[in-house]
């Protein structure tokens, strides 16, 4: 892994280019498999709306939205584990957060044409102390960073494949979420489209 590129955003540090074409690759087979076990989903918002990205997840948990609300599950909605994470994906997560407990959730989001996620927090953990950590493979997305409050001042930066971000310290709680992608931007994906894969630490 290369982890000499580092620009801060707010807070959060981004690992530029990160993983090379071979770790890309190898990442998406990984997560092709996690697909076919725990098939993407469309969740709801607790609002009854359809979010645009299509989610599953891998680990001891996986995170679920529906007319509940958002929270932690031990199974897929279709009743069946979550696959374990991949081992490439926890050498990530030891490169970038040495000293952090092991992920428990590793929550895959796929945004195809026209997806986004709005600006929202990652608040659904018990243990603040430790990081996010985000993989970006496939398109390019626009990711904002904010501070701990709705309303303050944000700052954007194009992600790209390969990239890796970590939410962690002042940032762990910082409000963030990708405006737009820019859909065909990468040929690694066959149909286009961007995957973003976050570990979390649940409990
Ligand atoms: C997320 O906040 O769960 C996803 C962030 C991203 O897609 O880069
Ligand atoms: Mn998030």
């Amino acid at each position: 892994m290369n982890l000499e590129q580092k620009v801060n955003l707010n807070g959060a540090d981004i690992y530029l280019d990160a993983l090379d074409l071979n770790a890309q690759h190898a990442l998406v087979a990984d997560i092709r498999e996690i697909a076919r076990e725990a098939p993407l989903f469309s969740p709801e918002t607790r609002f009854g709306k359809k979010m645009s990205v299509r989610m599953t997840s891998a680990g001891q948990f996986g995170w679920v939205s529906d007319a509940q609300g958002y929270r932690y599950e031990p199974q897929h909605p279709r009743g069946v584990a979550w696959p374990a994470i991949p081992q490439c994906l926890l050498d990530i997560w030891q490169a970038v957060a040495p000293d952090a407990r092991e992920p428990e959730c590793a929550l895959v989001n796929f945004y195809g044409e026209g997806a986004r996620m709005g600006l929202h927090q990652d608040n659904d953990e018990a243990d603040f102390s430790q990081p996010v950590v985000s993989v970006s493979l496939g398109d390019e997305g626009l990711f904002r960073v904010g501070g701990a409050e709705r309303g303050g001042k944000t700052a954007s930066h194009w992600l790209r494949s390969g990239d890796v971000v970590v939410l962690g310290g002042e940032a762990r709680l910082a409000y963030h979420g990708v405006d737009r992608i820019k859909f065909g931007s990468s040929t690694l994906l066959s149909d286009g489209g961007r995957i973003n894969v976050t570990m979390r630490v649940v409990t």
